[in-house]
């Protein structure tokens, strides 16, 4: 029942007309404070690997569950968000209300749970909730409105409000439409947003944050809305990183030079039609001083049939680590098999406190810094993309460190914030290009 929901909420977000008006960038830009969802807990770095590997793991059982249900193999299902990691505090309304936000680059609503919100359907969340009829700036918004029609999924609720439903690979919520004032930690802006009032999500997926910020494609997304051209991010690193916090800028305030590196670009690929992600042109890799044997077609986005179009290589800030499709994959493992050859340890087993599960390729964690080679992702235009070994290896227990990238589904790959952290990566919409840049991000 649920299935065929999410599927139903699915196929009609699929036809959802998608553009842009809306002026303003709110002059110098958004800035936000980026906290890491952990940071908040007293975690070890193997306890901190876990948790992220249950993350993708949930993840991918979600898109399993779709691909199994939802008929055409489900491969042409947008991943939403099933778990996301990075908290954006902001206030919301007069006088102003605390509110908190998991950022998500894979979705466009941006929603905060309301106070009336019948408590057995709404997640827990660590603030109270918003209460629209405590702020003078709310407005509901008519469903004759052209901004209602804007939502992916919408209908008209007996009162004339403009009722939506957005669904994710970690459940759906309903609310209406409002406007609201929002202010960040610098810039402010008027924004329409779900006051959500029936939420239906795995447990704990909200990390106890009030709601999402989508900074999707779509016309309702925090960047849209904004008028903005462009939005930067910087992560900081997942481990030892004494509490730091990344940013997310958007608008003005976006803009990379300040790292350490050369700046490098590529185009971004014209995804799916209506799809909220954004896709890289991958085009090979290279370990050590190796360039794989990978042909760049297993990274190209292909329509198998009239309509679905499957593949594709996605950045995402939600999901944390990276999985490549399998022939990728296993072209990695096998020449990092024979360059680190004398290095391998066997995996720890599981139930140990290990992190990771059979087949992965793991060290000594006091050799990683000596041995892993420094991993490159090429883009189309010449981009290089080159990991240390802290972007793309992680602690499995007490003296075990494993490669974090894994064999993912048979046609997408996707880039997870694992290998983002340390680096300034930019969306620049307005000329279609996607930048990044090695970058201190606690000192932005
Ligand atoms: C974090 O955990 C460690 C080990 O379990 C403990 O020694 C330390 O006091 C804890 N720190 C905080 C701030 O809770
Ligand atoms: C919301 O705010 C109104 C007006 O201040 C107040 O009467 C009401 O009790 C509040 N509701 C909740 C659930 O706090
Ligand atoms: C790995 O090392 C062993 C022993 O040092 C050697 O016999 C073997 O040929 C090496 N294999 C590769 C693929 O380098």
């Amino acid at each position: 029942m649920a299935r065929t929901l999410l599927f139903l909420v699915l196929l009609c977000s699929c036809t959802a007309l998608l553009t842009c008006t809306n002026g303003g960038d709110g002059g110098a830009g958004l800035r936000m404070k980026l906290t890491h969802v952990d940071a908040r807990g007293n975690y070890t770095d193997e306890e901190l690997v876990r948790r992220a590997v249950a993350v993708g793991r949930q993840r991918l059982a979600v898109v399993d569950a779709m691909a199994s249900g939802g008929g055409g193999g489900g491969v042409g299902v947008p991943v939403h968000w099933a778990t996301l990691q990075y908290v954006a505090e902001y206030l919301i309304g007069d006088p102003p209300q605390r509110a908190e936000a998991l950022v998500d680059t894979g979705s466009d609503l941006v929603w905060t749970q309301c106070s009336t919100c019948l408590r057995r359907v709404c997640a827990k969340q660590t603030l109270p909730y918003y209460n629209s009829s405590a702020s003078s700036s709310f407005a509901p918004v008519p469903c004759k409105e052209k901004l209602c029609a804007a939502s992916d999924l919408y209908f008209c609720a007996l009162d004339g409000g403009c009722s939506v439903i957005a669904s994710y690979g970690a459940g759906s919520i309903v609310g209406f439409l409002g406007t609201e004032a929002f202010s960040f930690q610098s810039g402010t802006a008027e924004l329409a947003f779900g006051c959500v009032t029936f939420t239906i999500i795995f447990p704990g997926a909200l990390q106890g944050s009030s709601g999402l910020i989508g900074l999707g494609r779509g016309r309702l997304s925090l960047v849209s809305q904004t008028g903005a051209k462009k939005f930067s991010y910087c992560l900081t690193r997942y481990f030892h990183n004494n509490g730091a916090s990344g940013h997310l800028f958007v608008g003005a305030s976006a803009s990379l030079g300040g790292g350490d590196g050369p700046v490098m670009t590529t185009p971004f690929v014209k995804g799916p039609k209506g799809s909220p992600f954004y896709y890289l042109p991958l085009v090979g890799l290279t370990v050590g001083k190796t360039r794989l044997p990978i042909p760049s077609t297993v990274f190209d986005l292909r329509e198998i049939a009239p309509g679905v179009v499957v593949g594709g290589v996605i950045i995402d800030s939600g999901t944390p680590f990276t999985s490549l499709v399998p022939d990728a994959y296993d072209a990695l493992a096998a020449e990092l098999t024979a360059q680190l050859n004398g290095s391998l340890v066997p995996v720890p087993p599981p139930g140990d406190g290990s992190a990771v599960g059979a087949g992965a390729l793991c060290v000594a964690r006091r050799d990683v810094d000596r041995v892993v080679p420094t991993l490159v992702f090429h883009f189309r235009g010449g981009a290089d993309m080159a990991l240390p070994p802290e972007n793309y290896w992680a602690p499995a227990d007490k003296a075990t460190a494993c490669m974090a990238i894994y064999a993912g589904g048979r046609y997408r790959s996707l880039i997870g914030n694992f290998q983002q952290q340390n680096m300034h990566v930019l969306y620049d919409l307005a000329n279609g290009e996607f930048s990044f840049q090695a970058a201190e991000c606690s000192a932005l």
